[in-house]
């Protein structure tokens, strides 16, 4: 009888071989070539041709990671994702961004295990998400409120020095799986599943979310969500991550900051999209009506979940290998298995008709809601694992910018009155 972990190196092995193709395609498809003045020296003052959102602003220089929008790359502190997705835990990913580099076989072994010793959730904050409404209460909500009561409950939470915010990070790292497990076994009015400090971050999330072994699920499950954290950790300015950044700029605290970016990420255009992916397959429910729902989708102007990126140009890496694990896990489940083709057909589509005149592609939120509901997960529940990945890159990036901080202060051009004469009330008329 083979054991877990003799099981888990197995489903690791399978997984890699995927990734190793994706990346094989990816490079037979696109080159690596950095996009001109988005890499490499840079020193203020800057000049930018700025668009509506911030499109075209530089925030400052960052060694964390690089989006190669034109072509389609995406790098974490210089190593390129698929590398990173086919080889590493993702504990060694965590240490990667929030460190700067690759831990050797010691440092993992000790950052594993002090990530394990923070997973703990206090019960106060079980006790407050057991009283939230759940049937109306999006998990988002839910899981911003944990981390405000989180850091109600640090006394240290207001020191802002770069070593006490790298703590916090760390903690708030840990104990996120443990919160979004608890906020989705509460809404299935399921028992809570106590953690299992003898497995991985990605093992340990899957079990206490769903209350199966991953070997029960799939013996390939544990790779796919160590695969799907890794994928989502960080990727530059994002919206959210941008809000963390400018939210501790003020000094604030690290907590304050992670709840202002799980705002932002629960957001339909940002990573509230992987939810809506999966309500839009199932609303096309048959690939033979694609065309057709297509068509109908272009007439009415509808923004189509999934698809399109503010820095994206080319197919999105992390969709290059999402796809091919979502339809690996299809391949047990006939129900799932439709709705990949349709959602791969619906790809196809868009590609041909938007890839090249508007240069719209499938984006990470893609495939990603396929591969957790065949992981048996509800869909209310995918932008939240979105945040147990993200919280790695929010955190790294605001201690980043906290190294060399300057308050974020932009300004907006007023276009109204210069001289308006002030009229006393009773003459004021309507
Ligand atoms: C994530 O920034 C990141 O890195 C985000 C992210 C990360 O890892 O953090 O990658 C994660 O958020 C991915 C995106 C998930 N969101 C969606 O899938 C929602 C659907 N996508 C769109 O709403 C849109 O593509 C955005 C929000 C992602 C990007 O929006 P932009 O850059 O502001 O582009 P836009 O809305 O100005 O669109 C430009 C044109 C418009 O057409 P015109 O008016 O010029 O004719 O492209 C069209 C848009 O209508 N367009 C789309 C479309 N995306 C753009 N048309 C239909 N469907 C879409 N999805």
């Amino acid at each position: 009888m083979k054991s877990r972990d003799e099981i888990f190196k197995e489903g690791r092995k399978v997984v890699k071989k995927i990734i190793d193709q994706a990346a094989e395609t990816a490079r037979a498809e696109t080159d690596n070539v950095p996009e001109p003045g988005l890499t490499g020296d840079f020193t203020f003052p800057v000049k930018a041709t700025l668009n509506k959102g911030l499109e075209g602003a530089i925030t400052g220089s960052t060694g964390i990671g690089y989006v190669n929008g034109e072509k389609g790359w995406l790098l974490y502190r210089g190593y390129n994702i698929f590398d990173l997705a086919a080889n590493c835990d993702f504990e060694e990913v965590i240490y990667l961004l929030l460190y700067g580099d690759l831990p050797d076989v010691h440092e993992l072994e000790a950052f594993k295990k002090k990530l394990i010793g923070y997973r703990s959730i206090p019960e106060v904050v079980i006790d407050v998400l057991k009283k939230i409404p759940t049937p109306h209460t999006h998990p988002m909500a839910a899981l911003r409120t944990a981390i405000s009561v989180l850091g109600t409950l640090d006394a240290t939470a207001d020191d802002c020095s770069v070593d006490a915010e790298r703590e916090v990070a760390i903690r708030l790292i840990a104990q996120l799986p443990g919160v979004v497990a608890a906020i989705a076994r509460i809404r299935e009015h399921k028992r809570l599943v106590p953690q299992d400090i003898s497995c991985t971050h990605a093992c340990n999330f899957l079990y206490t979310m769903t209350g199966e072994s991953p070997i029960d699920i799939n013996n390939i499950s544990e790779a796919i969500m160590n695969v799907a954290l890794i994928l989502h950790a960080d990727h530059g300015m994002n919206n959210s991550t941008f809000t963390g950044i400018v939210i501790n700029s003020s000094l604030t605290d690290m907590y304050s900051s992670i709840v202002g970016a799980i705002g932002s990420l629960k957001g339909p255009l940002h990573g509230g999209a992987n939810e809506r992916v999966l309500y839009m397959l199932e609303e096309i429910g048959n690939i033979n009506k694609v065309e057709e729902w297509f068509k109908d989708a272009r007439a009415t102007k509808r923004k189509l979940m999934g698809f399109g990126h503010r820095v994206y140009k080319a197919y999105d890496p992390r969709g290059r290998v999402l796809k091919p694990l979502a339809k690996k896990l299809a391949e047990d489940h006939p129900d799932f298995m439709k709705l990949y083709d349709i959602a791969e057909k619906l790809d196809d589509l868009v590609c041909k008709k938007l890839g090249k005149e508007k240069r719209i592609f499938p984006n990470v939120d893609f495939y990603s809601g396929l591969v957790y509901r065949s992981l048996g997960i509800k869909s209310a529940m995918f932008t939240p694992i979105f945040a147990v990945s993200r919280i790695v890159g929010w955190t790294a990036r605001a201690l980043e910018y906290l190294q060399t901080n300057r308050i974020m202060r932009p300004r907006a051009v007023y276009t109204g009155d210069l001289k308006k004469k002030l009229i006393p009330i009773e003459k004021r008329k309507k």
